[in-house]
């Protein structure tokens, strides 16, 4: 029987804040996340469990950080700034955060970890700190988060590789011809679009051995598969905590202190001096000089509850079962006529619980939002902050494309300017994938039961008419 620890608080070492759930057997039992039975409006007039597989974009929280949060409100106040004893116990609480996060990435004691606000603001915060002159080689299937940021100054990017084998001949390639001058080679975890994991350990000695440093993007990988920073000899990784069960507006940079400590901060303000005259400012050390400003308490209280929930049930439990749901989600869907899946490594490789395709007869926007109307099924689509590689996956060359995050405002476009992504997370159940493929099959044959317009400002499809009532915004 599962038995709820409530959390004493005065006085007590910060962990205890956090609220437990432990069995008889001192187990942690699986995860569950907060409106995991909401019921949702189907524009048919009916209503049903929510089915969620945008588990990529953002995830809900874990029920246990919903109640650490909560058990932590009472005492919000300053951090860092304050002798009261609720701003103790705040600063107690977002040190002892950072310390979670840490052990649940593995990272080296002298890693520095920095709080920011997701991994995009991670790796602009990295991008900063490089040295002066410094090269970055990344790859064309990263997020828009891992190409942009780097044209600071000079990156190169090598093309979409056909395999491991060839993503590490083209990284060495590159790296040989740079003859030394790159100093950061900045690779994603897991590709946000197809789901493959990348060799990492692989592609970490490669780029020691030619004297860069390497950086992971970890903001896919992060949630479905344990990430070991000191076994695999990673130099840096980005997280946001949005994608790992704990949606409160934080995300982390961890890594090798020294270009941090050197650089200038990104952001600056209170929190991050040592001094300031009139004319000159003597900024701090690691973390502090780059977390300028009020820090996000309860941001950095939900991540540190959520990887102690996850570090406690075990990662490679959750990626064990998450590799099961994806083989029987990909097995169901290419089944299906008319659905192309995409993908950039063959099955044979792991991959996290991503799948990608388009129906034909439906433009993606459109579907996805029959989905949602008909079946209460959350999906993306569009394409995923990721244009090159979708426009590599789509075969569509500089010319025709035509691709955004935004809708196309036309339905008569005869080829297809983005995709549907299926993410799994740690929710869904077998039941849950074979209830979005019987949907597929039912409208590759069947089609919509509803009338879907687009809206001319922006091209989103909406149902015609709308049914549904929305709750009062909160
Ligand atoms: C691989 C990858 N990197 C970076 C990001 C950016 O994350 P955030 O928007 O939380 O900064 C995302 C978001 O989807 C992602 O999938």
């Amino acid at each position: 029987m599962i038995q709820y620890q409530q959390p004493r608080l005065a006085g007590q070492d910060p962990a205890v804040l956090y609220p437990r759930l432990v069995d008889d057997n001192h187990h942690a039992p699986h995860p569950r996340l907060v409106g995991e039975d909401q019921e949702i409006p189907l524009v048919t007039g009916e209503s049903r469990r929510h089915v969620n597989f945008d588990y990529a974009a953002s995830a809900p929280p874990l029920v246990e950080v919903a109640e650490a949060v909560t058990a932590l409100l009472p005492f919000y106040s300053s951090v860092h700034r304050g002798a009261g004893y609720k701003s103790q116990v705040s600063t107690r609480a977002y040190e002892s955060a950072r310390k979670s996060v840490h052990a649940f990435f593995g990272a080296r004691p002298d890693d520095t970890l920095i709080f920011t606000r997701h991994t995009t603001d991670a790796l602009n915060l990295l991008a900063t700190c490089l040295p002066d002159g410094a090269r970055v080689l990344a790859t064309a299937v990263e997020h828009h988060a891992n190409l942009l940021p780097w044209r600071r100054g000079r990156v190169d990017y090598v093309p979409v590789p056909a395999g491991p084998s060839e993503l590490l001949q083209s990284l060495e390639a590159a790296l040989a011809q740079a003859d030394g001058t790159i100093a950061l080679v900045a690779v994603t975890g897991a590709s946000n679009v197809t789901g493959e994991i990348w060799p990492l350990a692989e592609i970490a000695t490669l780029a020691h051995q030619y004297g860069a440093r390497v950086l992971v993007d970890a903001a896919q990988l992060a949630p479905h598969a344990p990430i070991d920073i000191a076994a695999l000899d990673l130099d840096y990784l980005a997280m946001s905590g949005h994608k790992l069960y704990a949606p409160f507006g934080i995300g982390v940079l961890i890594g090798r202190p020294d270009w941090l400590a050197q650089a200038s901060p990104m952001v600056h303000g209170g929190g991050a001096v040592e001094s300031v005259t009139l004319d000159d400012v003597v900024w701090r050390g690691l973390p502090e000089r780059h977390e300028a400003g009020t820090p996000n308490l309860v941001g950095a209280v939900a991540l540190g509850v959520a990887c102690q929930t996850l570090l406690a049930f075990g990662m490679d439990k959750l990626a064990a079962e998450e590799a099961e749901l994806y083989e029987h989600a990909w097995a169901r869907l290419s089944a299906i006529s008319g659905l192309s899946l995409y993908t950039v490594w063959d099955q044979t490789h792991p991959h996290i619980g991503v799948l990608t395709f388009n129906l034909e007869g439906y433009d993606h926007g459109k579907l996805a939002t029959i989905l949602s109307a008909e079946y209460g099924i959350s999906v993306r689509s569009g394409s995923f902050c990721a244009h090159p590689l979708v426009q590599h996956l789509l075969r569509i060359d500089d010319s025709e494309a035509n691709i955004g995050c935004d809708p196309v405002p036309n339905d008569t476009q005869d080829r297809p300017l983005g995709a549907v992504r299926l993410s799994i997370g740690l929710g869904t159940t077998r039941d849950d994938v074979d209830y979005v493929a019987d949907a597929l099959l039912e409208l590759a044959e069947n089609g919509p039961r509803w009338q879907y317009g687009q809206s001319p400002d922006t091209g989103e499809y909406r149902p015609v008419p709308e049914t549904r009532v929305w709750p009062a915004p909160f």
